[in-house]
Protein backbone atom coordinates (compact mmCIF):
# COMPACT_ATOMS: atom_id res chain seq x y z
CA UNK A 1 0.00 0.00 0.00
CA UNK A 2 1.35 3.33 -0.85
CA UNK A 3 2.66 5.78 2.32
CA UNK A 4 -0.23 7.89 3.42
CA UNK A 5 0.62 11.47 1.71
CA UNK A 6 0.49 14.54 4.27
CA UNK A 7 1.10 17.29 1.49
CA UNK A 8 -0.34 17.23 -2.02
CA UNK A 9 0.20 19.86 -4.08
CA UNK A 10 -1.88 20.37 -7.98
CA UNK A 11 -1.08 22.29 -10.70
CA UNK A 12 0.86 24.93 -8.74
CA UNK A 13 1.61 27.50 -11.22
CA UNK A 14 3.39 30.60 -10.43
CA UNK A 15 3.80 34.05 -12.53
CA UNK A 16 4.59 38.02 -11.98
CA UNK A 17 1.59 39.68 -11.50
CA UNK A 18 -0.09 39.98 -14.42
CA UNK A 19 2.53 38.54 -16.70
CA UNK A 20 0.62 34.73 -17.21
CA UNK A 21 3.23 33.82 -19.94
CA UNK A 22 6.17 34.20 -17.54
CA UNK A 23 5.87 31.44 -15.59
CA UNK A 24 8.24 31.10 -13.06
CA UNK A 25 6.69 27.76 -10.94
CA UNK A 26 5.05 26.02 -14.08
CA UNK A 27 2.08 23.18 -13.67
CA UNK A 28 4.03 21.73 -10.57
CA UNK A 29 2.15 18.83 -8.83
CA UNK A 30 3.77 16.28 -6.09
CA UNK A 31 3.15 14.67 -3.12
CA UNK A 32 5.06 14.57 0.38
CA UNK A 33 4.23 10.94 1.77
CA UNK A 34 4.05 11.26 5.77
CA UNK A 35 7.24 10.89 8.13
CA UNK A 36 9.56 10.67 5.08
CA UNK A 37 12.40 12.87 3.76
CA UNK A 38 11.36 14.89 0.02
CA UNK A 39 14.43 17.11 -1.46
CA UNK A 40 13.44 19.07 -4.44
CA UNK A 41 16.71 19.92 -6.25
CA UNK A 42 17.74 21.65 -8.70
CA UNK A 43 19.71 24.86 -9.93
CA UNK A 44 19.96 28.06 -8.97
CA UNK A 45 16.49 29.96 -10.52
CA UNK A 46 14.62 26.91 -11.14
CA UNK A 47 11.82 27.65 -8.79
CA UNK A 48 12.28 25.68 -5.54
CA UNK A 49 12.20 28.66 -2.74
CA UNK A 50 9.09 29.55 -4.41
CA UNK A 51 7.21 26.37 -4.70
CA UNK A 52 8.02 25.88 -1.20
CA UNK A 53 7.22 29.54 0.13
CA UNK A 54 3.70 29.37 -2.09
CA UNK A 55 2.46 26.24 0.68
CA UNK A 56 2.61 28.12 3.45
CA UNK A 57 1.67 31.78 1.12
CA UNK A 58 4.59 33.81 1.76
CA UNK A 59 5.08 34.49 -1.10
CA UNK A 60 6.10 38.07 -2.25
CA UNK A 61 3.31 40.68 -3.47
CA UNK A 62 4.54 41.03 -6.71
CA UNK A 63 3.71 37.42 -7.63
CA UNK A 64 0.27 35.80 -8.11
CA UNK A 65 -0.55 31.55 -7.94
CA UNK A 66 -2.93 29.02 -9.07
CA UNK A 67 -3.13 25.33 -8.41
CA UNK A 68 -3.92 23.36 -4.98
CA UNK A 69 -2.17 23.11 -1.95
CA UNK A 70 -3.64 20.67 0.44
CA UNK A 71 -2.68 19.58 3.81
CA UNK A 72 -3.77 17.14 6.21
CA UNK A 73 -7.07 17.70 3.76
CA UNK A 74 -7.17 21.39 4.67
CA UNK A 75 -7.04 23.78 1.43
CA UNK A 76 -4.08 26.26 2.39
CA UNK A 77 -4.94 27.55 -1.08
CA UNK A 78 -8.59 28.73 0.07
CA UNK A 79 -7.67 29.71 4.20
CA UNK A 80 -6.98 33.65 5.05
CA UNK A 81 -4.58 35.19 6.82
CA UNK A 82 -5.63 34.52 10.06
CA UNK A 83 -6.29 31.05 9.80
CA UNK A 84 -2.39 30.42 7.48
CA UNK A 85 -1.05 31.94 10.24
CA UNK A 86 -2.38 29.42 13.28
CA UNK A 87 -0.74 26.85 11.13
CA UNK A 88 2.71 28.15 10.15
CA UNK A 89 4.91 27.63 12.87
CA UNK A 90 2.86 25.19 14.32
CA UNK A 91 1.75 22.60 11.81
CA UNK A 92 3.88 23.96 8.96
CA UNK A 93 7.04 25.12 10.33
CA UNK A 94 10.07 26.29 8.09
CA UNK A 95 14.21 27.11 7.75
CA UNK A 96 15.55 29.48 5.80
CA UNK A 97 19.00 29.42 4.34
CA UNK A 98 20.28 32.37 6.42
CA UNK A 99 19.80 32.69 9.76
CA UNK A 100 20.64 35.64 10.46
CA UNK A 101 17.81 37.43 8.12
CA UNK A 102 15.22 35.23 10.30
CA UNK A 103 16.78 35.68 13.17
CA UNK A 104 15.81 39.49 15.23
CA UNK A 105 18.98 40.91 16.43
CA UNK A 106 17.58 43.32 18.93
CA UNK A 107 16.63 40.12 20.62
CA UNK A 108 18.05 37.15 22.55
CA UNK A 109 17.74 34.07 20.91
CA UNK A 110 16.23 32.39 24.12
CA UNK A 111 13.48 35.08 24.06
CA UNK A 112 12.73 34.53 20.15
CA UNK A 113 12.44 30.95 20.71
CA UNK A 114 10.04 30.97 23.38
CA UNK A 115 7.64 33.54 21.63
CA UNK A 116 7.30 31.05 18.91
CA UNK A 117 6.19 28.94 21.58
CA UNK A 118 4.42 31.54 23.18
CA UNK A 119 2.28 32.21 20.03
CA UNK A 120 0.57 29.06 20.13
CA UNK A 121 0.27 27.90 23.72
CA UNK A 122 -0.90 29.51 26.57
CA UNK A 123 1.33 29.20 28.89
CA UNK A 124 3.81 31.30 31.58
CA UNK A 125 6.81 33.10 30.67
CA UNK A 126 8.94 30.94 33.29
CA UNK A 127 7.74 27.41 31.71
CA UNK A 128 8.34 28.72 27.98
CA UNK A 129 12.17 29.15 29.06
CA UNK A 130 12.52 26.17 30.39
CA UNK A 131 10.62 24.67 27.34
CA UNK A 132 13.28 26.58 24.82
CA UNK A 133 16.40 25.43 27.70
CA UNK A 134 15.48 21.82 27.07
CA UNK A 135 14.78 22.55 22.78
CA UNK A 136 18.31 24.14 22.95
CA UNK A 137 19.74 21.19 24.33
CA UNK A 138 17.97 18.84 21.75
CA UNK A 139 19.66 20.68 18.92
CA UNK A 140 22.86 20.77 20.77
CA UNK A 141 23.16 24.07 22.28
CA UNK A 142 23.83 24.93 25.88
CA UNK A 143 20.92 25.88 27.85
CA UNK A 144 22.94 28.76 28.98
CA UNK A 145 22.81 30.35 25.36
CA UNK A 146 19.59 31.45 25.75
CA UNK A 147 20.67 35.19 26.84
CA UNK A 148 22.56 35.21 23.89
CA UNK A 149 21.75 37.82 20.94
CA UNK A 150 22.02 36.62 17.60
CA UNK A 151 25.31 37.72 16.99
CA UNK A 152 26.90 36.05 19.89
CA UNK A 153 26.89 32.72 18.45
CA UNK A 154 28.29 31.14 15.15
CA UNK A 155 26.45 30.65 11.82
CA UNK A 156 26.17 26.64 12.74
CA UNK A 157 24.78 27.55 16.30
CA UNK A 158 22.22 30.06 14.75
CA UNK A 159 20.90 27.63 12.33
CA UNK A 160 20.60 24.97 15.16
CA UNK A 161 18.47 28.13 17.07
CA UNK A 162 16.15 28.29 13.65
CA UNK A 163 15.60 24.27 14.17
CA UNK A 164 15.14 24.88 17.49
CA UNK A 165 12.55 27.17 16.73
CA UNK A 166 11.16 25.48 13.75
CA UNK A 167 10.81 22.30 16.32
CA UNK A 168 8.98 24.11 19.04
CA UNK A 169 5.84 23.50 18.15
CA UNK A 170 6.22 19.92 17.31
CA UNK A 171 5.29 20.12 13.62
CA UNK A 172 3.85 17.56 11.34
CA UNK A 173 5.51 19.03 8.38
CA UNK A 174 9.20 20.40 8.36
CA UNK A 175 10.34 22.75 4.92
CA UNK A 176 13.87 23.31 5.18
CA UNK A 177 15.25 25.33 2.55
CA UNK A 178 18.99 25.02 2.22
CA UNK A 179 19.74 25.51 5.17
CA UNK A 180 23.34 24.56 5.46
CA UNK A 181 23.93 26.20 2.25
CA UNK A 182 25.45 29.12 4.11
CA UNK A 183 27.55 26.46 6.57
CA UNK A 184 31.15 24.97 6.14
CA UNK A 185 31.54 21.57 5.32
CA UNK A 186 32.06 19.90 8.23
CA UNK A 187 28.87 22.33 10.29
CA UNK A 188 26.69 21.91 7.27
CA UNK A 189 27.21 17.64 7.72
CA UNK A 190 26.37 18.26 11.60
CA UNK A 191 23.08 20.35 10.69
CA UNK A 192 22.55 17.85 8.34
CA UNK A 193 22.68 14.89 10.65
CA UNK A 194 20.93 16.68 13.53
CA UNK A 195 17.64 17.64 10.95
CA UNK A 196 17.91 13.27 9.86
CA UNK A 197 18.02 12.17 13.75
CA UNK A 198 15.05 14.71 15.06
CA UNK A 199 12.62 13.83 11.58
CA UNK A 200 13.28 9.98 12.31
CA UNK A 201 12.89 10.93 16.12
CA UNK A 202 9.17 12.77 16.00
CA UNK A 203 7.93 11.22 12.55
CA UNK A 204 7.91 14.18 11.01
CA UNK A 205 7.16 14.92 7.37
CA UNK A 206 10.58 17.16 5.88
CA UNK A 207 10.70 18.66 2.28
CA UNK A 208 14.05 19.78 2.16
CA UNK A 209 15.46 21.90 -0.98
CA UNK A 210 18.86 22.18 -2.25
CA UNK A 211 21.17 21.95 -4.90
CA UNK A 212 23.12 19.22 -4.49
CA UNK A 213 22.57 15.63 -5.03
CA UNK A 214 25.10 14.77 -2.40
CA UNK A 215 22.46 15.79 0.34
CA UNK A 216 19.66 13.99 -1.46
CA UNK A 217 21.97 10.94 -1.52
CA UNK A 218 22.61 11.65 2.58
CA UNK A 219 19.21 11.96 3.63
CA UNK A 220 16.50 12.01 0.82
CA UNK A 221 13.33 9.19 0.99
CA UNK A 222 11.38 10.93 -2.23
CA UNK A 223 13.44 13.07 -4.65
CA UNK A 224 11.68 16.19 -6.92
CA UNK A 225 14.05 17.44 -9.48
CA UNK A 226 13.06 20.74 -10.81
CA UNK A 227 14.39 22.42 -14.13
CA UNK A 228 12.95 25.90 -15.12
CA UNK A 229 10.14 25.85 -13.30
CA UNK A 230 9.20 22.32 -13.78
CA UNK A 231 9.13 18.84 -12.24
CA UNK A 232 11.25 17.03 -14.68
CA UNK A 233 11.46 13.86 -12.73
CA UNK A 234 10.00 12.29 -9.43
CA UNK A 235 10.57 9.12 -7.34
CA UNK A 236 11.93 7.27 -5.04
CA UNK A 237 15.38 8.87 -4.37
CA UNK A 238 17.60 5.57 -4.36
CA UNK A 239 16.00 4.68 -7.78
CA UNK A 240 16.53 7.97 -9.05
CA UNK A 241 20.40 7.91 -7.93
CA UNK A 242 20.80 4.60 -9.28
CA UNK A 243 18.82 5.06 -13.02
CA UNK A 244 17.58 8.31 -13.56
CA UNK A 245 15.72 8.69 -16.60
CA UNK A 246 15.78 12.55 -17.48
CA UNK A 247 18.81 14.11 -19.31
CA UNK A 248 19.05 17.20 -17.02
CA UNK A 249 18.53 14.16 -13.50
CA UNK A 250 21.71 11.68 -15.65
CA UNK A 251 23.64 15.70 -15.91
CA UNK A 252 23.28 16.46 -12.19
CA UNK A 253 24.40 13.49 -10.73
CA UNK A 254 27.87 13.73 -13.21
CA UNK A 255 28.38 16.89 -10.42
CA UNK A 256 28.35 14.53 -7.97
CA UNK A 257 31.93 13.27 -6.67
CA UNK A 258 30.59 11.08 -4.09
CA UNK A 259 28.26 8.92 -6.05
CA UNK A 260 30.48 9.10 -9.31
CA UNK A 261 33.16 8.99 -7.81
CA UNK A 262 35.76 7.16 -10.57
CA UNK A 263 34.41 9.15 -13.39
CA UNK A 264 35.62 12.83 -14.15
CA UNK A 265 33.30 15.77 -13.27
CA UNK A 266 31.46 16.97 -15.96
CA UNK A 267 30.19 20.63 -15.71
CA UNK A 268 26.85 20.87 -17.67
CA UNK A 269 26.13 21.19 -20.83
CA UNK A 270 22.76 22.99 -21.59
CA UNK A 271 23.12 22.93 -25.43
CA UNK A 272 23.36 19.52 -25.76
CA UNK A 273 20.61 19.21 -22.25
CA UNK A 274 18.47 21.37 -24.29
CA UNK A 275 18.49 19.11 -27.18
CA UNK A 276 18.33 16.05 -25.55
CA UNK A 277 14.78 17.26 -23.91
CA UNK A 278 13.61 18.48 -27.12
CA UNK A 279 13.71 15.29 -28.44
CA UNK A 280 11.59 13.64 -25.09
N1 LIG B 1 9.43 38.56 -6.69
C1 LIG B 1 9.86 38.06 -7.85
N2 LIG B 1 9.58 38.70 -9.02
C2 LIG B 1 9.99 38.20 -10.20
N3 LIG B 1 10.71 37.06 -10.34
C3 LIG B 1 11.00 36.38 -9.23
C4 LIG B 1 10.60 36.84 -7.92
N4 LIG B 1 11.07 35.96 -7.00
C5 LIG B 1 11.72 35.01 -7.70
N5 LIG B 1 11.69 35.25 -9.02
C6 LIG B 1 12.30 34.42 -10.11
O1 LIG B 1 11.72 33.11 -10.05
C7 LIG B 1 12.68 32.13 -10.40
C8 LIG B 1 12.68 31.04 -9.35
O2 LIG B 1 13.14 31.59 -8.11
P1 LIG B 1 13.42 30.69 -6.82
O3 LIG B 1 13.78 31.64 -5.73
O4 LIG B 1 12.30 29.78 -6.59
O5 LIG B 1 14.70 29.86 -7.29
P2 LIG B 1 15.48 28.72 -6.49
O6 LIG B 1 15.33 27.45 -7.26
O7 LIG B 1 15.07 28.71 -5.06
O8 LIG B 1 17.01 29.20 -6.64
P3 LIG B 1 18.21 29.25 -5.55
O9 LIG B 1 18.83 27.88 -5.57
O10 LIG B 1 19.14 30.29 -6.13
O11 LIG B 1 17.65 29.64 -4.23
C9 LIG B 1 14.02 32.86 -10.55
O12 LIG B 1 14.27 33.02 -11.91
C10 LIG B 1 13.78 34.20 -9.90
O13 LIG B 1 14.53 35.21 -10.52
MG1 LIG C 1 16.02 29.25 -3.30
Amino acid sequence: MPTESILTVNHLTINPIKQVENKLVNDVSFHLPKAKITCIVGESGSGKSLTALSIVKLLSSQLESLGEIIFNQKKLHELNDKQLRSIRGSEIAMIFQDPMTSLNPVFTVGYQVSEALLAHHKLTKNEARKLTEKAFTDVGIPADRYDNYPDELSGGQRQRVMIAMAMINKPKLLIADEPTTALDVTVQKQVLDLINNLQKKHQMTVLFITHDFGVVEDIADQVLVMYRGKIVEQGVAKSIIKNPKHPYTKALLKCIPSIHSKKTLQPIDYLKLEREMAKL
